[in-house]
């Protein structure tokens, strides 16, 4: 039988990690090297269908050689690297990404990754002092650059605001929001080259927007929900999740997923249809999918609610 090569094979490259001898693709990132050898390595702003961005710097290794903590998710392997995953420096730079961001988010709707690397790395977010209440409605709307003042210790300044209820698809909870720019990149060239938001201000002012913090309705937003898939702290969130959850009858233990094609168009994405007492309660895509890596279009993740009609006058099928 004859083989046909479709891709030059890659070379692959030696470096060590923790005092392993590893071989890896080249081309291969450190975060991906690390996950080969099983070393769990934190991750916000990672995501595998998204382009890595670097900002919240939860994934830093040391690499021998280099001045700078360097960014597992992005940085690529080179031959002969010297890597450790678990240093005293590593550690506590990861600690305090956590702690810091801990401090002034609500990080309770993140996953629960994401709280066993605050367990794991003792992080403290309490030793910055209670959290400051909630200053005017939407203030961080208005800030500008500059008017943030630092502490005088006795608490921690949070983004706490409320939540911006402007639409029948999704809510955005900016207090739950940890900068991590995944709903700016699924929103723009990564996936629906809409650029409906963006980020705004600078320090601790900065925040995602959309042009002229108009609401949604008002903006250049598709309704795609691109962004609420990408999103891992519940800043972004399907109406009917955040309707059931004031309710108090969002169950996920009551919830089945059944992916499914979804029936609008020829593209093909696949559909995770999330059921709660058999109604549909929101729509997701699978990452791995070849056709849109867990993106879609406002029929996809919205257009369900035909299904749950079940009323109505009977009909007959004619043949
Ligand atoms: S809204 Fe969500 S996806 Fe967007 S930056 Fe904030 S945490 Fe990240
Ligand atoms: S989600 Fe949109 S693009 Fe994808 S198959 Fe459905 S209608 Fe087509
Ligand atoms: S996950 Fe690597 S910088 Fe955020």
């Amino acid at each position: 039988m004859s083989l046909t090569f479709v891709a030059a094979p890659k070379r692959l490259l030696t470096l060590s990690i923790d005092g392993r001898t590893v071989k890896v693709p080249e081309g291969a990132t450190l975060l991906e090297a690390c996950r080969q050898q099983g070393i769990d390595t934190p991750t916000l702003c990672y995501l595998e269908n998204l382009t890595p961005v670097n900002v919240c710097r939860v994934c830093v290794v040391e690499v021998q050689g280099s001045r700078t903590l360097v960014p597992a998710c992005s940085r690529k392997v080179e031959e002969g690297m010297v890597v450790s995953s678990n240093s005293e420096r590593v550690r506590a730079s990861r600690k305090s990404v956590l702690e810091l961001l801990a401090s002034s988010v609500d990080l309770s709707l993140a996953a629960p990754e994401v709280h066993g690397w605050m367990e794991h790395y003792e992080a403290d977010p309490g030793r910055f002092g209670e959290p400051t209440p909630p200053g005017d409605d939407n203030a961080r709307d208005r800030a500008r650059p500059g008017e943030h003042h630092i502490s005088d210790g006795s608490s921690a300044a949070t983004v706490a605001q409320p939540t911006k209820v402007d639409n029948d698809t999704y809510v955005r909870d900016y207090s739950r929001c940890i900068l991590c720019y995944k709903c700016v990149e699924a929103c723009g060239v990564d996936a629906q080259n809409t650029f409906a938001i963006a980020v705004a201000g600078r320090g601790f002012e900065a925040r995602i927007s959309t042009e002229f913090d108009v609401g949604l309705p008002d903006s250049a937003c598709v309704y795609c929900g691109n962004c609420i898939g990408v999103c891992p702290t519940g800043a972004l969130m399907f109406k009917s999740e955040y309707d059931m959850r004031a309710a108090r009858t969002w169950d996920e233990s009551r919830q089945t997923v059944t992916t499914t094609i979804c029936p609008y168009c020829g593209v093909g994405c696949n559909l995770e249809l999330h059921v709660q007492d058999n109604e549909i309660v929101k729509v997701t895509s699978p990452l791995d999918h070849d056709v849109t890596q867990g993106h879609l279009c406002v029929k996809g993740r919205f257009g369900y609610q035909f299904v749950q009609q079940r009323g109505g006058p009977e009909r007959t099928l004619r043949p």
